[in-house]
């Protein structure tokens, strides 16, 4: 029997033990030790941003920045029912109301023109999420935020490395939360950072992270004791973690080159089925470029998208598709509310499916692709 090709697989690439053995001998398991500093300034140039604070999570970044939005009960955000849950509870668990807003038929991103519609006097801040490592239009959106002044914020879980007319993924908002999780471009198994723009926000970011303590502060002997300070959480990785990781953005221009070189040849290879209506491809924004984070697929219908996913299989090809719409989601209906019909939102969740990508997928990417042409064109590459 043929092994599976699994849609992702957890990479080591360079010196990721090797750090975390280095680690374990310095001595300092806990977080905000060497390798953590080392991943932040990293991460500075890697986003663009002012500050770069390392996080368990892109789910916990994204809590810090519904706090430091200082989101209660009565405020709404914008964002698209097009995202991960992590999305929508950051708001919730502030007592905060997540509205619901349809994506652009092309790029699944937030569309500003909905986002305009949606804004009421209750609007605090729009969560805008860069789906697929594309970025959203984020001269739209922040236009509108500064029009009425909202907190801009980026969900760019999948955007590492991406750019927006030349500037970096992390530097278009005022804040913005990646992901390291084991199934995007830059992993640690879990982990995430929260990327700061606003100078004003940083002193009390670095406080909210550290249990609502002023610790930071006092390491860096600007005061001379540290206490609870405000209200926060523990949201700092340990140094394992921390070291994985570096391992990891040392190694991020090649995993970023390898996995933009997959995409390229899923779309050169499988352009020829656009013609047949039945597929549509990844859509480029103008102006941007990807990371190579995700590669998937529109179908022409949800019977079409389940028989694709079940032949894949059949040929041991593991092909998931996402995500079930938030605001027609049991706690989507009951903490947050949808901004009028979303039909490209519903209909993109019922038609998309995503192909395998990661950094060693290698040459079954030719399997892949030999098989989708043939379930879907009924055209084995060679046949045309
Ligand atoms: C758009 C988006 N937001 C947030 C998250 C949550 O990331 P994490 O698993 O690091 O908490 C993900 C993860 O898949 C995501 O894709």
């Amino acid at each position: 029997m043929k092994n599976t090709i699994p849609f992702n697989k957890p990479s080591i690439v360079g010196n990721e033990i090797k750090y975390i053995r280095d680690a374990v001998r310095q001595g300092q398991l806990a977080g905000d030790g060497v390798y953590t500093d080392k991943c932040s300034k990293h991460l500075g140039s890697l986003t663009g941003a002012k500050k770069v604070l390392l996080t368990h999570s892109c789910t916990a970044a994204l809590e810090m920045a519904a706090m430091l939005c200082d989101l209660g009960p009565g405020d709404e955000v914008i964002m698209p029912s097009f995202t991960f849950v992590s999305t929508a509870n950051a708001v919730v668990l502030r007592g905060a109301t997540p509205v619901f807003v349809d994506i652009q038929p092309d790029t699944l991103n937030i569309d500003p023109i909905a986002v305009s519609t949606a804004i009421t006097q209750k609007t605090k801040a729009i969560f805008a999420v860069h789906y697929a490592g594309f970025p959203a239009d984020m001269d739209a959106l922040a236009d509108l935020a500064k029009k009425h002044g909202l907190f801009l914020i980026e969900d760019a879980a999948q955007a590492l490395g991406s750019t927006y007319k030349g500037r970096l993924a992390g530097s278009l908002s005022d804040m913005a939360a990646f992901s390291f999780h084991e199934t995007k471009n830059i992993i640690s198994g879990e982990g995430g950072a929260l990327a700061i723009n606003r100078s004003e926000l940083m002193e009390r970011a670095e406080i909210i992270r550290e249990k609502g303590t002023n610790r930071s502060q006092f390491f860096r002997g600007q005061v001379d004791k540290y206490t609870w300070v405000d209200v926060g959480s523990s949201y700092l990785p340990g140094e394992l973690i921390a070291a994985y990781l570096y391992g990891q953005l040392e190694a991020e221009p090649a995993i970023r080159t390898r996995r933009l070189a997959v995409f390229d040849a899923y779309m050169d290879a499988l352009t020829p089925l656009v013609a047949t209506n039945k597929v549509t491809l990844p859509y480029t924004p103008l102006n941007c470029t990807g990371n190579g984070h995700m590669f998937y697929l529109l179908l022409d219908s949800l019977e079409s998208r389940s028989a694709f996913i079940a032949e894949m299989k059949a040929h041991n090809i593991i092909t998931p598709f996402h995500y079930v719409p938030l605001h027609s989601a049991p706690a989507g209906k009951r903490f947050g509310r949808a901004h009028g019909d979303l039909p490209v939102t519903q209909r993109i969740s019922e038609t998309l499916v995503r192909l395998p990508m990661y950094f060693d997928l290698g040459s079954d990417i030719e399997t892949v692709i030999d098989v989708a042409l043939n379930v879907l064109g009924n055209t084995p590459r060679g046949w045309t």
